[in-house]
C-alpha cells in the first residue's frame, strides 16, 4: 500500500553543470523501475535545470530546505516554498540534523517549514533522529517523540495523511555505522504508533517512513526488507548515478 520511496540527498555537491550531467546518466537507469518511487535533492542553484531535465520522467526533485517565512519578504538568503515549486521542485527535505545541529534550527522552526511546504503544496520530508550521546543516555525514543511531536502538532489530518518522515539517527549519517536493522524497526515502529495516536490507524497506515545514515547498494534491502521501513534517504551512495540506480535496484530485491 505505501510505494517505496528511495531519495538522494546530494547536499552541498555537484554544480548546475555536474548535476545535469548526473541526470543524463540516471534517468536511462531508472527508465524502468516503476515500482518505487525515486528523488533526487541538488543543491538550490540546480533544482531549476534538474527539475526541467526530470520533467515527464519519474524522477522527482526536492530541495533540501525551505524557509520558514513565506511566500515572500525581506528574509535575506532564504528561498520560500512557493518558489521551489514554481522552480519544478516536487519537495523539500525539512529539518535534516546537519541544519539541525549546524544552523541552528529548532523543533519549532522544522515544524514551521514542514507547514510552509505543505501550504505551497510541496511534500515535506521532516528528517528526525538522536544523536550518539542521546542513544547512549537511552534518549533516544524520548528525543524523536519531542521532535516528532513538534511537526505533529503543526498539521492537521489531511497534512498527516501526505507528509513522509525520515529517521537519521546523527550517528549513523556520514560514518559507515548504518544502524542496525533491530534498532531502524523499533524506531520506525515507535514512530508509527505515535502517528496513529496523533491522527489515527488510516494515516499511520499510510505513512512512510524512510531510513537514512550510511545507506550503501549493500545493506539497503536490510532496511527496505522490514516491515516499517518504506524507503530510504540516502547521502553519499547517492552521488554516483551508476550507483545510485543500483542502490534502487537492490532495494527492491
Ligand atoms: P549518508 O548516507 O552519507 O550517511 O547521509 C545520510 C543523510 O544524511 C541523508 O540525508
Amino acid at each position: 500500500m505505501r510505494a517505496p520511496f528511495i531519495v538522494g540527498n546530494w547536499k552541498m555537491h555537484k554544480t548546475v553543470t555536474e548535476s545535469l550531467d548526473y541526470v543524463t546518466a540516471f534517468l536511462p537507469q531508472i527508465a524502468e523501475m516503476r515500482d518505487c518511487d525515486i528523488a533526487v535533492a541538488p543543491v538550490f542553484t540546480a533544482l531549476a535545470s534538474v527539475a526541467a531535465a526530470a520533467s515527464g520522467t519519474a524522477l522527482q526533485v526536492f530541495a533540501q530546505d525551505v524557509a520558514a517565512e513565506g511566500p515572500s519578504g525581506a528574509f535575506t538568503g532564504e528561498v520560500a516554498a512557493e518558489m521551489l515549486k514554481e522552480a519544478g521542485c516536487r519537495g523539500a527535505i525539512v529539518g535534516h540534523s546537519e541544519r539541525r545541529r549546524n544552523y541552528g534550527e529548532t523543533d519549532a522552526i522544522v515544524a514551521a517549514k514542514a507547514r510552509r511546504a505543505l501550504d505551497a503544496g510541496l511534500l515535506p520530508i521532516a528528517c528526525l533522529g538522536e544523536t550518539l550521546a542521546e542513544r547512549e543516555s537511552g534518549a533516544a525514543l524520548e528525543v524523536v517523540e519531542r521532535q516528532l511531536g513538534a511537526i505533529a502538532g503543526a498539521l492537521t489530518e489531511a497534512d498527516a495523511r501526505r507528509i513522509v518522515l525520515a529517521y537519521e539517527p546523527v550517528w549513523a549519517i556520514g560514518t559507515g555505522r548504518a544502524a542496525t536493522p533491530d534498532v531502524a524497526q523499533a524506531m520506525h515502529r515507535h514512530i508509527r504508533s505515535i502517528w496513529e495516536a496523533a491522527f489515527g490507524a488510516t494515516a499511520a497506515a499510510e505513512l512512510r517512513i524512510l531510513y537514512g545514515g550510511s545507506v550503501t547498494a549493500e545493506n539497503v534491502a536490510d532496511f527496505t526488507s522490514l516491515p516499517d521501513v518504506d524507503g530510504a534517504l540516502v547521502g553519499g551512495a547517492s552521488l554516483s548515478p551508476a550507483g545510485f540506480a543500483q542502490l534502487i535496484r537492490r532495494s527492491r530485491e
